[in-house]
């Protein structure tokens, strides 16, 4: 038996019904607030990748899909969308007056270790912001997704963390502080703490171990560190999220896996999903546009992973609503002669063209009995009756499936029928 790739997954049921969810509301909530459907490809030339995220970083270092295409070209199924989005607007000149908001949705690849929350072939959906270096910017991104989180009902199941990570012009001397607080502790740290201590010393603050852990909480705080224009943007952010009613924790040495920050970092956690627990995570990238060729444009964005919120929404039961999915209104009953199917197949047919949903046993042989089972189980509000009978005499009967209450009609009334019973199209 082929089985699906290691740290893929497959949605069908109440998965699959909670990822339809989520997507339809992320997509309302965007719109509520003025943000436009972008869609890129899934695969990019690798360097977008390699010069955005940064090659120190581990998804650039150890977790990219990167395979040369028939001419040799190298190729990366894209591990997140930012990068993707920026080039898009680079190459297509997009105009930007005022602000562009954007959003997508799709599959993200990343080859790290699968786990709970962790998949090597994941959905993300995110917004990105162009054009504004305001902390309104970042507190409107953080207020969209405190906005899709409580739509989904997971607003107190999850606590919103931000930090300034600072810009070019104070972050260097917080990372010269940083580094020689890493060296002196250096022993006690894990080996890949370690390794990261020259090539990346932010990243240490995000180790979850807990020899690591311990260490780190007496580093020295960036907060101490950032100049005075970060300081007012991030007290700006604060002010402005106290205002919308957004609670958050100012966690000090959050960082991202990620190397285009600058100013605001944020994420939503949850403790209910282990180690992996942030479902939206984000932040400023002033410097983005700029290093992939493009004017010097301020942006700020977020993105959401939709595993890890079925997961939540699977834990909190925040959705136990029940399987509608399959669900048709009316189901027929008919009998075996040619003709009857025959026309329940041509009724059936007009039904779904007036936008009435409906099903007709499919397969030979089945009793009118065991039909009555099937529709009694489908939850239809109606069954169509059409036996021999009612075939001849070009008739139908309708039985609503609530009070049982039966009536013959001619066939060329079935759709009147059912309106006045209460089952009308979807278009209506
Ligand atoms: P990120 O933190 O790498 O940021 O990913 C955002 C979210 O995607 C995470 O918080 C998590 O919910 C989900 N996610 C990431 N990796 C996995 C995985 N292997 N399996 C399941 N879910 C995962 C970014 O991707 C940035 N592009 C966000 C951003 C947009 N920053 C500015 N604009």
């Amino acid at each position: 038996m082929i089985q699906k790739v290691r740290g893929t997954r497959d949605f069908f049921g109440v998965d699959e019904r909670l990822f339809s969810r989520i997507e339809s509301s992320a997509v309302r909530i965007f719109r509520r607030y003025g943000i436009q459907h972008v869609r890129t490809p899934i695969f990019e030339d690798t360097s977008l990748f390699t010069r955005s995220i940064g090659e120190a970083t581990d998804i650039v270092a150890k977790e990219m899909y990167t395979f040369p295409d028939r001419k040799g070209r190298p190729l990366t199924l894209r591990p997140e969308g930012t990068a993707s989005v920026v080039r898009f607007l680079i190459e297509e000149k997009i105009q930007i007056t005022d602000t562009l908001k954007v959003f997508y949705m799709g599959p993200m690849f990343r080859y790290e270790r699968p786990q709970a929350g962790r998949y090597r072939q994941f959905h993300q959906f995110g917004i990105e912001y162009f054009g504004t270096p305001a902390a309104s910017a970042d507190a409107e991104t953080i207020a969209v997704g405190h906005a899709l989180l409580k739509d989904l009902g997971l607003a107190s199941g999850t606590t919103l963390l931000v930090n300034s990570l600072g810009c070019p012009a104070c972050r260097p001397g917080y990372l010269e502080k940083l580094k020689s607080f890493l060296t002196s502790v250096s022993g006690q740290l894990c080996e890949e703490c370690r390794g990261r201590i020259d090539r990346n010393p932010l990243r240490c603050l995000d180790c979850k171990r807990e020899e690591c852990v311990t260490v780190y909480v007496a580093s020295p705080s960036i907060s101490d560190t950032l100049c005075s224009a970060c300081r007012a943007h991030d007290a700006s952010l604060k002010d402005l999220l106290a205002a919308a009613g957004i609670g958050f924790v100012a966690k000090d040495r959050l960082v991202r896996g990620l190397d285009y920050y600058v100013r605001t970092v944020f994420e939503f956690v949850t403790t209910a999903l282990g180690a992996q627990d942030a479902v939206i995570a984000g932040g400023r990238y002033d410097g983005l546009v700029r290093v992939l060729g493009g004017p010097d444009i301020p942006a700020v964005g977020f993105a959401g992973g939709i595993e890890r919120l079925i997961e939540l929404m699977l834990k909190q039961q925040a959705s136990a609503a029940p399987d509608s999915s399959g669900r048709v209104s009316v189901f027929f009953v008919c009998s075996e002669d040619a003709a009857a199917r025959r026309r329940a197949f041509q009724l059936c047919e007009d039904l779904r063209a007036a936008g009435i949903s409906s099903s007709l046993p499919l397969s030979d042989g089945k009793s009118f009995k065991s039909q009555f089972r099937s529709a009694d189980k489908s939850g239809a509000c109606a069954v169509v009756i059409l036996g021999e009978e009612e075939a001849a005499a070009g008739s139908v009967s309708v039985k609503r499936m609530d009070t049982g209450g039966q009536q013959t009609v001619p066939q060329s009334d079935l759709v009147a029928a059912l309106n006045t019973i209460g089952i009308a199209g979807d278009a209506a």
